[in-house]
C-alpha cells in the first residue's frame, strides 16, 4: 500500500533483561500525525529508536515503506565543529547538487524555523537550548523526508516559538504528505497536530489508550475536554509506573 510510511507490529523490545516494551502495534501513513506519550522513562526514545531501524525488535516487525525517513532526537546532537548552516546542509550530503545550492536550502530552512539572520552561522555551543533544538528540526526537514521521527522536539520552546513549528509541520504535512512519529510530553501540542494520541504504559510499555481526533467534536470547549482525557490518561500511566517501584521500598 502506498500510502503507508511505517508498519510496527507486534513488537517486544528488551534491554537485556529489561523487557520495555511489548506487543507494540503502531502504523503510521502520509500525512498522518501520530503523538507517542508516556511516563518518563517508560520507552518512548526506544520505540522511535526501532522505528528509525537503530534497534531490532526481540519480537515482531519493523517495516518502513520509504527510505526518506529523518529523526529529530530528544538531543540536539549537532555536529560541534559545524556552524548552524553546515550542520543543516550536512543532511544534504550525498545529493547531487553544488555545495552553494546545499547552502541556500540550509538558509531557508533555518529562516522556516525562526533562526534569527545573525545566528545562521554561529557554531552550536553559541546557541541557546532552544535555538540548537530548531537547527536540529531543520536538519531533520531539509532533506524533504517522507516519514519525519520526533524526539520531544519542542521542548525548550516558548509557546509562540511551538505554535510557529506546529504550524511549519502542518504546512509539510499538507504540501508534501509527510507523516510524523512524535514523543510529546505535551498533551496540547499532541491534541493540535496530532490525528491519533498514543499512550504509553510503563515496564513494559504498551500502548494503553489511542486518541483519534478525528472523533472529537469541534470547538474550543471540545478540544479542552480532548486534553483532560489524554492528561487522565497520562496519569493512569505514571501511577502504575510508580505502583511496582513502591513494591520494592
Ligand atoms: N542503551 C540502554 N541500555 C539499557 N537500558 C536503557 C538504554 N536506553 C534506555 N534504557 C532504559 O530503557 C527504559 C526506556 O528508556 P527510554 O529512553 O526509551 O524512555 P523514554 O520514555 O524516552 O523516557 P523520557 O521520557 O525520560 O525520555 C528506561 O528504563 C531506560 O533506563
Ligand atoms: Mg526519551
Amino acid at each position: 500500500m502506498a500510502d503507508l510510511l511505517l508498519e510496527m507490529a507486534g513488537v517486544d523490545f528488551a534491554y537485556g533483561e529489561r523487557a520495555v516494551l511489548s506487543s507494540v502495534d503502531i502504523t503510521c501513513k502520509r500525512q498522518q500525525v501520530l503523538a507517542l506519550m508516556g511516563p518518563s522513562g517508560c520507552g518512548k526514545t526506544t520505540l522511535l529508536s526501532l522505528a528509525m531501524g537503530l534497534l531490532e525488535p526481540d519480537c515482531g516487525a519493523v517495516v518502513r515503506h520509504t527510505g526518506r525517513v529523518a529523526a529529530m532526537f530528544q538531543e540536539p546532537l549537532l555536529l560541534p565543529w559545524r556552524n548552524a548552516r553546515d550542520n543543516v546542509a550536512f543532511a544534504l550530503k550525498g545529493r547531487e547538487m553544488p555545495r552553494r545550492a546545499r547552502e541556500e536550502k540550509a538558509l531557508a530552512m533555518l529562516a522556516a524555523v525562526g533562526l534569527p539572520q545573525d545566528c545562521h552561522l554561529q557554531f552550536p555551543h553559541e546557541l541557546s537550548g532552544g535555538m540548537r533544538q530548531r537547527v536540529s528540526l531543520a536538519r531533520a526537514l531539509v532533506a524533504e523526508p517522507e516519514l519525519l521521527l520526533l524526539d520531544e522536539p519542542f521542548h525548550a520552546l516558548d509557546h509562540a516559538l511551538v505554535g510557529q513549528m506546529l504550524a511549519l509541520l502542518e504546512a509539510q504535512i499538507r504540501t508534501r504528505g509527510m507523516g510524523i512519529l512524535m514523543v510529546t510530553h505535551d498533551a496540547r501540542d499532541a491534541a493540535v497536530l496530532a490525528d491519533r494520541t498514543m499512550v504509553l504504559s510503563s515496564s513494559p510499555a504498551r500502548i494503553m489508550a489511542s486518541f483519534d481526533r478525528a472523533e472529537e467534536e469541534a470547538g474550543r470547549e471540545a478540544r479542552s475536554a480532548f486534553v483532560v482525557r489524554i492528561e487522565q490518561a497520562l496519569v493512569t500511566a505514571s501511577n502504575e509506573a510508580v505502583e511496582p517501584a513502591k513494591q520494592h521500598q
